[in-house]
């Protein structure tokens, strides 16, 4: 069969981590997905560097770079548009447009759900489209689909945890390392943790977007940013960090969403604010960039989700395991085509048991 077409939107951060582990695993990829998966279009601010890149990788050269998104979102030929740029302006007139065209839609860009979700899902949902978005919530963790399929015998209580790599990692460093916020926050972003404005990510907004994709998955919701009560890290110091050490208890800038009644009525809550954690719980002792969920359900009890929560390569893992779901998806009768477990039998020959 001939390889589905992608055309990437952003080849940062997070679109050249894509780019080199699809073409790193493309054999693997290709099997667990049913077909190969091409990226055939790439639209970035500077074509240059982003050619530079391409060239580096294996098949680079039958790559089209173009400096115009929407190029990539009216092109026939694109079957999947993996919008990796971020903000939600443009994002949201491209990622409409792409739907509008029919092509399924891959992105990473939490702000953008939280924002324009419910106007994007509907969209999608009109026109008979994918829209899956596993990286914009938690990196590499694969908490959308824990929460979507895994949990879903579940009536889910309460999801919390540290959704914010930054943040986490600049919590750390100051505690451990008695740095000073600014030096980790410029760690922060030359390592590609931090957002595009990194106020997102300090004062807790990137964590109250990603809250709101879970809340709405877990407790069947619209999206509903604005009820989010906001709450970051720049107010705090070392010192803070340090009593709270002798004290018995870690700084978490923690996202909760949980059932709630008030007054009788039954509702949701949302919030983010920095939490003092007693030092002997797990959550306390998840460190760096790392993130970690725990979600509490009624069948299954409490299960908790831990990994890398930003990153090249960890957030590229969870954007090309939506591409291989939209690729299987997409393909006609799909599991006549795509074996449940996709190994070929010659190869295990070689290998010693
Ligand atoms: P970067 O800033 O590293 O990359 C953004 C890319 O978008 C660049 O290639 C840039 O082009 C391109 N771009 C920006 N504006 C335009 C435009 N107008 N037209 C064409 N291309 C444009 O961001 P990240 O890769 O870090 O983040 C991308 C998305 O992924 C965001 O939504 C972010 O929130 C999300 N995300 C990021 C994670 C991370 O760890 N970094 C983790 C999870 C999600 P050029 O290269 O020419 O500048
Ligand atoms: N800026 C985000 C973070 C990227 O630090 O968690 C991952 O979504």
């Amino acid at each position: 069969m001939k390889p589905i077409k992608a055309g990437l939107l952003g080849l940062g951060t997070v679109g050249a981590g894509t780019y080199h582990v699809l073409q790193r695993n493309q054999e693997e990829i290709r099997r667990r997905a049913g077909r190969g998966i091409e990226v055939s279009m790439v639209a970035v601010r500077n074509v240059e560097r982003a050619r530079k890149i391409i060239n580096s990788g294996i098949v680079g050269s039958e790559v089209e770079v173009v400096a115009d998104p929407f190029a990539v979102v009216n092109n026939p030929d694109i079957d999947i548009v993996v919008e990796l740029i971020g903000g939600y302006d443009l994002t949201r007139e491209l990622v409409l447009q792409a739907i509008a065209n029919g092509k399924h839609v891959v992105t990473a860009n939490k702000a953008l759900l939280a924002l324009h979700g419910n106007e994007i899902f509907e969209a999608a949902q009109a026109k008979g489209v994918m829209v899956a978005f596993e990286a914009a919530v938690a990196g590499g963790i694969p908490i959308i689909k824990a929460l979507r399929e895994g949990l879903s015998a579940n009536r889910i209580e309460s999801v919390a945890g540290i959704i914010n790599g930054t943040t986490n990692f600049i919590l750390s460093e100051m505690r451990d390392k008695g740095l000073d916020f600014n030096t980790v926050l410029k760690q922060a972003q030359e390592l590609g943790y931090a957002e595009a404005d990194p106020t997102f990510d300090i004062e807790g907004v990137d964590a109250a977007h990603k809250l709101t994709i879970m809340s709405a998955i877990a407790f069947g919701i619209p999206v509903q940013f604005g009820s989010a009560h906001i709450e970051g890290i720049s107010q705090l110091q070392a010192v803070d960090l340090r009593y709270a050490e002798q004290l018995g208890y870690r700084i978490k800038l923690l996202g909760i969403t949980r059932r709630t009644t008030v007054d009788g009525k039954e509702g949701i809550e949302l919030r983010v604010h920095p939490t003092l954690v007693p030092g002997a719980r797990l959550i306390a002792n998840v460190e760096g960039a790392m993130n970690a969920v725990l979600v509490q359900a009624d069948a299954v009890g409490a299960t908790l989700y831990y990994g890398k929560g930003a990153g090249a390569e960890p957030t590229a893992s969870a954007v090309i395991a939506d591409l291989i779901d939209v690729t299987r998806l997409a393909t006609a009768d799909p599991y006549s085509r795509v074996p449940h477990l996709a190994f070929q039998p010659t190869e295990l020959a070689d290998v010693p048991i």
